[in-house]
């Protein structure tokens, strides 16, 4: 039996409720059994970064981070823009995640999940931060993806046909790459 290919699923939102975790729990619900998407839960408990206290031994929460990228053969995220750009505490995480090289040339996508006409900053600003971090941007994984707050069923899931389809798709290009 061949192994599942990991994808480490990263919200920028710390919101309950949130679009992007609604995004992300669906992407478990559509992924077929050859990918194994694993959701990375830390954001809030993330130290503001400090090059000080990016040293031996890391900050427990640090370490458990690198270490989810480092076991993932891609990571997705997906975050909301806050005043025209990512929220500050996602910044803050991936600040973190370049000391430890985990994420250089790994594969990358994301997914803009925001209401229509919005978000395009946030793309523009991941698609920055995640260059200068060396990362390999996934392209067909790298999308933006209208979806209202009403998309969100009473499970927490994403159900409209078309979404899930796009989301398996960016599962689906992140395992290829
Ligand atoms: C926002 N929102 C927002 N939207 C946008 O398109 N451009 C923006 O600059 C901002 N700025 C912004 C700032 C702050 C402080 C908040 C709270 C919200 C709206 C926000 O992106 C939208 O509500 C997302 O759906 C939030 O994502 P989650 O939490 O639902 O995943």
């Amino acid at each position: 039996m061949t192994v599942p290919t990991r994808i480490l699923l990263v919200s920028g939102s710390l919101r309950g409720g949130s679009v992007n975790g609604a995004v992300l729990r669906t992407a478990l619900d559509v992924a077929p059994d050859d990918i194994a998407p694993v959701v990375f839960d830390g954001l809030g408990g993330l130290p503001h970064f400090n090059p000080d206290e990016d040293v031996d031994p890391l900050p427990p929460p640090v370490a458990e981070l690198r270490a989810a990228i480092d076991d993932a053969h891609a990571v997705l995220f997906c975050t909301p823009e806050y005043a025209g750009t990512m929220p500050g505490s996602f910044k803050n995480l991936l600040d973190w995640t370049v000391g430890g090289g985990e994420i250089y040339e790994k594969p990358v996508g994301w997914i803009n999940a925001a209401s229509p006409g919005r978000g395009a900053l946030a793309h523009e600003s991941l698609r920055t931060v995640l260059t200068y971090t060396g990362s390999r941007i996934i392209e067909g994984a790298a999308v933006r993806i209208t979806v209202v707050r009403s998309a969100i069923e009473p499970d927490g899931l994403v159900h409209d046909p078309e979404i899930r389809a796009q989301i398996l798709d960016v599962l689906n290009a992140l395992a290829r790459s």
